[in-house]
């Protein structure tokens, strides 16, 4: 059986106005009606398991209201700190023993079924004790993400990993698709929780030993049958070191498989990859709710609470939320995270 857990602590600033750290976009309808959350809690149910989520304190809330919707058994891990991925994980794995898929909460995959095929061609590798990460065949130098370097074919899916590396620079990330053998990873993790726990045990002890202390003195309420929250101790996450599991874990850990995966992926990182996701008209535009184009080529609106009209432009996008708008040329979505440093400070 596999244990699906989602990661759902991020803070998403690249999708500002509409993600916000109260309010983050794996919480926000983006595409169509359902929020990423929600579709990924959808996405899960077909492993029938009860789903583990680690989410940040302040969003509890908004975590269970979304499992609510999709009437899913599941335990929150509710951080009093967020201390990044290898922390999360951590909590989860010292939680529940078995097979856990890891996954983030706001990412959009639209084939559920290849996806869930996929996942299941891992399980016997990781039951071997590997950590098993999922490939997305590269398209251009993104230097946001994790980078795999395929070895030997293992099985028919799966290949060992011979080099992990976290988030390359240009170069770096132009040399790694020049070589051929490069994967993106998508963030998807598939192993036993006691080799996530050796491996930490051998590659960050300081951050499992805080997580074990946290979950020793860890509180557990059951508002419902089956609805599980579980707070850990704040203390000794407050001091733990805050890293992300690939730069923690998978850069350096022996034990690292892959497996391709070819079918539809994002991981919605700017207001570009939203409007990917939308449908095109013959001139590009997307609109997503009350928006309206004239005249207008490959401009984006997001308008979900009154009529937002475009005339006559091109390459633009316009997100509209009821206190804050954007107007973003599309070849700049990258210093949208600038702007929210700039409006932190200005207040
Ligand atoms: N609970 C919890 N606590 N979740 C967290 C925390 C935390 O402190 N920090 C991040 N997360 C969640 C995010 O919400 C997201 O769902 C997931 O963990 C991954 O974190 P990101 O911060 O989005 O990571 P990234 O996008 O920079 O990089 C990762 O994903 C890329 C693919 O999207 C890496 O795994 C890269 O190697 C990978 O390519
Ligand atoms: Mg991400």
């Amino acid at each position: 059986q596999i244990i699906p857990v989602i990661l759902c602590g991020g803070s998403g600033t690249r999708l500002w106005p509409l993600s916000r750290r109260s309010y983050p976009k794996q919480f926000v309808p983006l595409v169509g009606e359902k929020s990423l959350l929600e579709l990924t809690i959808e996405r899960l149910t077909p492993f029938n398991s009860p789903i583990v989520a680690v989410a940040a304190e302040p969003h509890q809330f908004l975590v269970s209201e979304a499992f609510q919707r999709t009437a899913q058994l599941y335990d929150i891990i509710l951080e009093p700190h967020s201390r990044n991925t290898a922390a999360a994980m951590a909590l989860a794995a010292i939680h529940c023993q078995g097979l856990l898929l890891f996954c983030p909460a706001d990412h959009h995959i639209a084939d559920t079924d290849a996806f869930i095929e996929t996942v299941k061609t891992g399980v016997d590798a990781a039951l071997n004790g590997s950590i098993v990460t999922f490939g997305i065949v590269p398209s251009f130098p993104n230097t946001a993400y994790g980078y795999i370097q395929r070895g030997q074919q293992a099985t028919e899916h799966c290949y060992k990993v011979q080099r992990f590396i976290e988030k390359p620079n240009r170069k770096a990330a132009e040399e790694l698709l020049l070589k051929g053998d490069a994967l993106w990873n998508a963030g998807i993790f598939l192993c036993k929780a006691d080799v996530l726990i050796g491996a930490m045990e051998q590659l960050a002890p300081d951050i499992l030993a805080a997580c074990r202390t946290a979950m020793q003195k860890a509180t557990q309420e059951t508002p419902e049958k089956g609805h599980n929250l579980i707070r850990p101790d704040a203390s000794p996450l407050s001091d733990c070191r805050s890293q992300s599991i690939d730069y923690a874990v998978m850069e350096h850990f022996h034990n690292v498989s892959v497996i391709p995966y070819s079918g539809q992926w994002s991981d919605v990182g700017s207001w570009n990859a939203v409007a990917d996701l939308i449908p095109a008209d013959a001139d590009g535009n997307r609109i997503h709710g009350k928006g309206v184009s004239l005249y207008a080529k490959n401009t984006f609106i997001h308008a979900d609470h009154r009529p937002v009209v475009a005339i006559g432009t091109e390459q633009l996008l316009i997100i509209d939320t009821p206190d804050a708008t954007l107007v973003a040329h599309c070849d700049y979505v990258e210093k949208v995270k600038d702007v929210v440093d700039i409006l932190e400070k200005a207040q």
